[in-house]
């Protein structure tokens, strides 16, 4: 299958990368670009594990193709550092082995920047495209909740 030269604009930093036209965003930010925080799962787009930020909005990277993401602004986990949303999973323990955290945090960051007065539906809504299998959901909207509120987390 033909390749193709691409930029990418990923976490602040421009990337040139080789893909294949079928290569998805998921596969090519984890094989070329070394950026393994967005996690394989289903990889049909149900558990929200490989989700990342396009343009400010949360993205399954697994249902993206690598050359879709050409003149858009891609972040992963790897690109956020101390926000507050990190430190809330932190204070409020929103994880068990982690697997999904790097999908839910990039969900809801994107939730805290396009919903700043996010009510309890918009917050359930969100949550519901991504799968935790072992921790509480309820910590995870109590992270989200202590970020809106501009709480301290844990309080
Ligand atoms: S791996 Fe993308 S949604 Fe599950
Ligand atoms: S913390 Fe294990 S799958 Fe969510």
């Amino acid at each position: 299958m033909a390749s193709k030269t691409i930029t990418l604009h990923v976490n602040g930093e421009v990337r040139t990368i080789t893909v294949r036209a079928s290569d998805t965003l998921l596969f090519a930010l984890r094989g070329k670009l070394g950026l393994t925080g967005p996690k394989p799962g289903c990889l049909n787009g149900d558990c929200g594990a490989c989700t990342i930020n396009v343009d400010g909005w949360p993205m399954k990277s697994c249902l993206m193709l690598a050359v879709e993401a050409v003149g858009k602004e891609v972040v992963t986990i790897e690109g956020l550092h101390d926000t507050p949303i990190q430190r809330a999973f932190v204070e409020e323990f929103a994880f068990q082995c982690g697997y999904c955290t790097p999908g839910f945090i990039m969900n809801c960051h994107s939730l805290l920047k396009q919903h700043p007065d996010a009510d309890d539906r918009i917050i359930k809504e969100w949550l519901e495209s991504n799968i935790c299998r072992c921790t509480s959901y309820i910590e995870i909207e109590k992270a989200v909740k202590s970020v809106l509120r501009k709480e301290e987390p844990g309080g």
